[in-house]
């Protein structure tokens, strides 16, 4: 299982994020929390940015970005060349876009699942491996 996960959320994610952190350090992992704290009104642009910064000078090997929908901060986060993040509800798509993609940021929508599915879905993203085969070629050519 991967050691290090960065964090980073709009004010619609915090406090799915504060659980998540919790979960992960109970676990016996290291989360780095890129904010937001507060539930003052951010860009979750600027979220996704400091996330990819952090995959980026190798702080975290993965990542996991909230905000409302998951929608906003996963078009920004996939903007960045080394990220691939999936946008997930259910953990069937938690695990295929690690089997598949090779996602190195699993995208959750705060206000559209519930923090049981949430958890349920970083658990079996931080614990599915990447498929290879088939799938090598096709995320080769995402860039
Ligand atoms: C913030 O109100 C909301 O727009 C944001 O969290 C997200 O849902 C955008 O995609």
């Amino acid at each position: 299982m991967t050691q290090t996960v960065a964090l980073a959320a709009d004010h619609g994610g915090v406090e799915l994020k504060a659980l998540l952190v919790k979960d992960l350090v109970a676990a016996g992992l290291s989360a780095v929390d890129l904010g937001t704290n507060s539930a003052d009104s951010v860009d979750y642009p600027d979220y996704a940015d400091r996330l990819a910064a952090a995959l980026k000078d190798g702080r975290a090997a993965r990542g996991i970005l909230i905000c409302g929908t998951g929608i906003g901060i996963s078009i920004a986060a996939n903007r960045h060349k080394h990220i691939r993040a999936a946008l997930c509800h259910d953990e069937t798509t938690a695990r295929l876009c690690r089997e598949h993609n090779d996602a190195n940021v699993l995208v959750l929508g705060a206000r559209v699942i519930g923090p049981e599915v949430a958890r349920a879905c970083l658990n079996v993203f931080l614990s599915t491996k990447f498929g290879g085969g088939r799938h090598i070629a096709r995320v080769a050519k995402l860039g």
